[in-house]
């Protein structure tokens, strides 16, 4: 059976896959070109995308004997899903061994904003440190700060238990209310997001992409805010409205933002965020440290060995396509 991994850098999975498999792997650094994908969709039976390559449904009409799609990212908004289920293709994701990396460099954004770690260090490596003046680069602490954070899968919980650390009031909003992790975590539930959104120092989303998470916050949300409140967002670009984020910075309606994901990636050069003082961008790499990188790499050929050889997957987005 035919293998196609989109990326060159995924050696350990790229073994594993070799050993059952007639392998290929794509040698560029970036998304293979829309005639690649096509191509590969129809002579392979499994390909490995990362969460970035958009596997819609133009892409999938040349699908002839894929089985699998697997991502190796724990968001599939990069998929047509509904697509793929009717093809009878499955679609596989990585949760369980990123979660602790996307929390780590959560609270690097939100340190790097409220103490100006990132503004003050970017002045002095511009050589604009001309005298010694603290004042102008007075941060807020995150000890003893509300925390209000959007959603509450493994991402989320990571973020909770190291809040927790900081000596933080957590509050969260979700879907469904998690009694066990309010107990150990000391969690307070919102069952209305506007209160969440009014009372926090720091408003975090950790949700996937869909057509109800799409532009969740936008110019309502963002003016419940308290003034002197900050956003942090690594979950996907497209859960908030950037022309809304834009306009709350540049109004100081916030007092600033952090976000790894942007509408598009890589963000244009001459996009209204990268003009913003108050705003740090990163570029989608939340996840991207080295362990968890190629542990997600070896979880994506694991979903594909299981499902061309026909056992349960370690993640499967939809089992119904069996
Ligand atoms: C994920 O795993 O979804 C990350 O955002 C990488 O795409």
């Amino acid at each position: 059976m035919k293998v196609f991994i989109a990326r060159p850098f995924h050696q350990p999975a790229a073994k594993l896959l070799n050993s059952k498999y007639d392998v290929e792997v794509w040698k560029e650094t970036t998304t293979p070109p829309p005639e690649i994908l096509k191509e590969k969709v129809s002579t392979c039976h499994a390909i490995m995308t990362e969460g970035f390559d958009p596997i819609n449904k133009e892409i999938l009409a040349s699908a002839e004997n894929l089985r699998i799609i697997s991502n190796r990212a724990v968001g599939t908004d990069n998929i047509d899903i509904k697509e793929a289920t009717q093809k009878k293709i499955l679609v596989g994701n990585t949760p369980g061994v990123l979660h602790d990396s996307c929390a780590d460099f959560t609270m690097g954004l939100i340190l790097s904003l409220s103490r100006n770690i990132f503004r003050s260090a970017h002045m002095v490596k511009s050589k604009k440190w001309e005298k010694l003046d603290q004042y102008s680069y007075l941060g807020s602490d995150l000890h003893n700060k509300t925390i209000g954070i959007i959603g509450m899968g493994q991402i989320a919980q990571a973020v909770a238990k190291r809040c927790k650390g900081f000596e933080t009031r957590i509050l969260y909003f979700s879907r469904t209310r998690k009694l066990e992790l309010e107990k150990s975590l000391g969690l307070e539930w919102c069952d209305d997001i506007n209160d969440l959104l009014k009372t926090s120092d720091i408003v975090s989303l950790h949700l996937p992409l869909t057509d109800t998470t799409r532009h969740l916050i936008g110019t309502r949300e963002l003016s419940l805010m308290k003034k002197s409140a900050f956003l942090i967002n690594t979950s996907r670009g497209a859960v908030v409205n950037q022309n809304d984020l834009v306009t709350a910075l540049k109004n100081n309606s916030i007092a600033g933002a952090a976000i790894d994901v942007t509408v598009p990636e890589p963000i244009p050069t001459n996009h209204p965020l990268l003009s913003l003082d108050n705003l740090i961008i990163t570029p989608h790499i939340a996840s991207a440290a080295k362990s968890t990188f190629e542990n997600m790499g070896i979880m994506a050929a694991e979903n594909i060995i299981s499902a061309l050889s026909g056992t349960p997957m370690p993640s499967c987005i939809n089992p119904e396509a069996l």
